[in-house]
């Protein structure tokens, strides 16, 4: 089943190795190429001057927010811009203690540690982070057996960017560790909109007007790596149907192609509103009994489907399970009944 979610189009998760990499040339690598996220751009450009004039290395830096907002892209914007190396890894690849010691010993002066998914980090190994943060040392286990000793090292002064998409999983110690800490919002349709030119731009991409780029911007769930998707979808098959010309029309027959409506929802989606509107009159209704419905796990439901229909007020979570709004239920043609509509009415 979550493959099923995987593959769909218009997921915020990465898809494969060979996307990541079609993205990297789409990425901005400085704070100016950077787009939207104002308020925490211009926070990164204080910080990253002021470090910079005091020849320190920037203060640890914790980012939140949903996936595909560009959390990974920022470190490498802020390393760029700090004249330092970016060292990847992430919570579920670090199990020991101990693996932390090879990626903490390479660090040179100035580079950043990327941690992504840090909520997943266990806990000897957020343990052992803590004074490699605060002091810039670690402890190193050396000889075995009854020889066994441990003994300090100093490592160079880092920048630590930790990534989760789950605020609350970070416990209060490592978080009070950062010194600056930022939650990533959805991009708005316009901000989006200057990402699809900007990449259709550097993918050759020849369009009959910029505005048609708007189309795929407003399809994309707020999300960069969804609008970067779609181009590619929309870039082919201009060039299959359209000598490799992009109009308006060209973007509505590639996405309705690929079962991306006109508000970015997809075939997943809209079965989960119309299973809610039909098979439950519209709710309240357990995830669990949605999902036996759908035939579909109720992880996958509430981690890749409900976020953004919540988001789009489509749907809502009550104390009784989940309801179908008025919205929602026009966006499937789905009558609603009158005493669940009444649910949405302005108390008086
Ligand atoms: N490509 C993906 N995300 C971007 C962003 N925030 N700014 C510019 N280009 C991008």
């Amino acid at each position: 089943m979550l493959a099923m979610a995987r593959e769909r189009i218009v997921t915020a998760e990465r898809l494969d190795p060979d996307e990541e990499r079609q993205n990297w040339s789409l990425r901005p690598t400085t704070l100016d190429e950077y787009i939207g996220q104002p308020q925490l751009v211009e926070r990164l450009r204080i910080a990253i001057a002021a470090a910079r004039q005091r020849g320190e290395p920037l203060e640890h830096v914790l980012l939140h927010g949903p996936p595909g907002l560009g959390k990974t892209t920022l470190a490498h914007v802020i390393g760029h811009e700090m004249g330092g190396q970016v060292h990847i890894t992430s919570g579920p690849a670090l199990t020991r203690a101990g693996d932390l010691v090879g990626p903490l010993t390479k660090l040179r002066r100035g580079d950043i540690l990327f941690v992504d998914e840090i909520h997943r980090l266990p806990a000897p190994v957020e343990e052992y982070i803590y004074p490699a943060m605060e002091d810039f040392r670690i402890d190193v286990s050396v000889d075995s057996g009854m020889h066994a000793r441990s003994i300090t090292l100093n490592i160079e002064p880092f920048c630590l960017i930790g990534a989760t998409t789950r605020a609350g999983l970070v416990s209060g110690p490592l978080r009070s560790r950062f010194g600056m800490t930022h939650h990533l919002e959805f991009y708005n349709d316009a901000d989006l909109h200057t990402i699809a030119r900007r990449s259709a731009r550097l993918l050759e991409m020849k369009c009959d007007s910029p505005e048609t780029l708007a189309l795929p911007a407003r399809r994309s769930r707020g999300t960069p790596r969804i609008v970067n998707r779609l181009l590619r979808r929309i870039r082919d098959y201009a060039q299959v149907h359209n000598g490799g010309v992009v109009t308006a029309a060209i973007v509505e027959e590639a996405l309705t192609l690929e079962g991306v409506d006109g508000l970015g929802l997809d075939p997943l989606d809209r079965k989960y509103l119309k299973v809610l509107g039909t098979t439950f009159g519209g709710g309240p209704a357990g995830v669990e009994a949605i999902a036996a419905t759908m035939s579909e796990e109720s992880d996958t439901l509430e981690e890749v489907v409900e976020p953004y229909l919540l988001q789009c007020g489509y749907l809502t979570r009550t104390r009784r399970g989940r309801q179908l709004t008025p919205p929602g239920a026009a966006h499937v043609g789905v009558p609603l009944a009158r005493a669940d509509a009444s649910l949405f009415e302005a108390p008086n």
